[in-house]
């Protein structure tokens, strides 16, 4: 498990961004954190750090985004309305070339990946989060060390 901090929510983009430049196809992130922790803002950094360069809104109603312009495809699911009960059939978006990352992922645990990496941000105060990586997996634990040891990541 590792942690960061960050002050501001640009720091939570550059982190993203970031940890975005070791994502491969099929590599799958789970957000969790309450309502305004920051997890549309962290994957709107994600998003950059793809070379994304679609405008990134949280996908509330439609459930799931797709966002082709990058350097690899983005998933972008929020399921906050979503209940475990319900099969939605995201699941078919795991095995494919892009990578999924999961708004509120705690609501459908039956249909996550083994292998995913497990990202919480936890507010502090009005401009402070943390940030605590969890890897479950060879993959997820690949990327949490390569982002560990990234010195641009707390830059
Ligand atoms: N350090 C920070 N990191 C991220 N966001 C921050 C930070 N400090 C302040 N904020 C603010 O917190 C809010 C986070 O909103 P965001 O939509 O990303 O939350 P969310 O977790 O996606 O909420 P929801 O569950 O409603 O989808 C934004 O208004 C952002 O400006
Ligand atoms: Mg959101």
């Amino acid at each position: 498990m590792h942690q960061w901090i960050t002050h501001a929510p640009e720091e939570t983009m550059h982190f993203s961004e970031r940890l975005a430049v070791f994502l491969k196809p099929g590599d799958v992130l789970t957000l969790s954190g309450d309502l305004g922790a920051g997890k549309t803002v962290f994957t709107k950094g994600l998003a950059k750090g793809l070379g994304i360069q679609e405008m990134v809104n949280s996908p509330t109603f439609t459930i799931v985004k797709e966002y082709q312009s990058g350097r690899l495809p983005l998933y972008h699911m929020d399921v906050y309305r979503i209940s475990d009960e319900e099969d939605i059939g995201l699941e078919d978006y795991f095995d494919q070339d892009g990578v999924t990352v999961i708004e509120w992922a705690e609501n459908i645990p039956s249909w996550l990946p083994d292998d995913r990496l497990s990202i919480t941000i936890e507010r502090v105060n009005e401009r402070e989060r943390t940030i605590t990586c969890k890897a479950s997996g060879s993959r997820s634990k690949h990327i949490n060390e390569e982002i560990s040891n990234d010195e641009r990541a707390s830059d």
